[in-house]
């Protein structure tokens, strides 16, 4: 199962009670007019937007830029100052603090960047307890945990203690937490900027699987363009508080809808970002010649495309041939990106 989110003019004044937030926009000053003339300080400014059922959906913009804040009212761990926040139908901005605590265990689940386990529990059991808190029983609940550990690839630490885990694991750990209560919805805000950028790229591919196979809508802050560019279906680029653009990463890269925009995207560069695996075309008779690795970079695998005139075979890391990739096809990749 997986939600459909709406979000109708959703706005955040901190600093100011609901009322005086409300009047000071509607008074439409700018951010920084607002702050020096109050003291007032506008995270998030008149967001609209749907987010699709099994989406992935990637908020990018400064630091600063409202992303927490709009990420953090979806959940209502901020209170919205005006706007609705509708989940399936349902009105998530008029329920009752208990319909929340339900709403938070059952339906959204949020992943932060500090991994937030529990020390003192083992590994599984960090991943057990929000089973357990909706009443599973304790065979059950470990059951599970140890199927998501296994989803995220770390089951042999399940009887670790956090702090004798990597952080990557810990990460590992803190998204098995929020997926084993299968959740419609989660949010991820900038779940993984404090992993190497190696263990960051195999997050990112653990992500996308559990996403395919399970289907889930994914709300994912990242500043990080390389990673909202791989992993988005759809990214929102905002900045002080407001949305600027809202497309597919090729829309975006194609038509910036401003300076902003456009200068945010300017370090795409298509050849450090995709791999040979992303733009290879099935073929029914493989070519010949020794096979690129489908993890190989574009950029990598440049030089002997410039050299070849056939067609390069692309194989997985077990050697099974996946497709072809072509002169013309690596030219296309690197100007324009994979869907090119
Ligand atoms: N509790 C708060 N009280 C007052 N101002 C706040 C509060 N939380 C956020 N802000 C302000 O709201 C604006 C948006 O902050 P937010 O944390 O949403 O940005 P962000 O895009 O998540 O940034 P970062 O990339 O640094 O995490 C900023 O100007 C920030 O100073
Ligand atoms: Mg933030």
């Amino acid at each position: 199962m997986s939600a459909h989110l709406e979000l109708t003019q959703l706005s955040k004044v901190f600093g100011a009670g609901p009322k005086a937030g409300r009047k000071a926009l509607q008074q439409g000053h700018s951010k920084s007019e607002l702050l020096a003339s109050s003291g007032y300080v506008i995270g998030v400014r008149d967001v609209s937007l749907h987010i699709e059922p099994g989406e992935l959906f990637v908020v990018m913009g400064l630091s600063g830029s409202g992303k927490s804040t709009l990420v953090r009212m979806i959940n209502r761990l901020i209170e919205p100052t005006t706007g609705r926040v509708m989940l399936d139908g349902v009105d998530v901005t008029a329920m009752s603090t208990r319909e929340l605590v339900a709403l938070r265990r059952d339906k959204m689940s949020m992943v932060f960047q500090s991994f937030a386990l529990l020390p003192h529990l083992t590994v599984i059991d960090n991943v057990a307890f929000g089973l357990r808190v909706s009443g599973v029983d304790k065979k059950e609940a470990r059951r599970r945990a140890l199927e998501a550990l296994q989803l995220v690839g770390i089951p042999e630490v399940a009887d670790h203690r956090p702090n004798q885990l990597s952080g990557g694991m810990q990460q590992r750990a803190g998204l098995a937490r929020a997926w084993v209560t299968e959740p419609e919805i989660l949010l991820m805000d900038e779940a993984f900027s404090a992993l190497d950028p190696l263990i960051r790229t195999e997050m990112q591919d653990a992500l996308l699987d559990l996403q395919r196979t399970a289907q889930r809508t994914i709300v994912f802050i990242s500043h990080d363009l390389a990673e909202a560019v791989r992993i988005a279906d759809r990214i929102a680029v905002m900045a002080e508080g407001e949305i600027r653009q809202i497309g597919t990463p090729a829309e975006i890269i194609d038509n910036p809808a401003d300076e902003y925009v456009r200068a945010f995207f300017r370090d795409f560069q298509p050849g450090r970002l995709y791999t040979a695996g992303d733009i290879a075309r099935p073929v029914d008779t493989p070519p010949v010649g020794e096979p690129v690795s489908a993890s190989s970079l574009l950029e990598d695998i440049l030089p002997r495309a410039a050299a070849s005139e056939a067609p390069l075979p692309v194989a997985d890391d077990d050697g099974n041939i996946i497709g072809s990739i072509d002169r013309t096809r690596l030219l296309q990749a690197l100007a324009k990106g994979r869907d090119a």
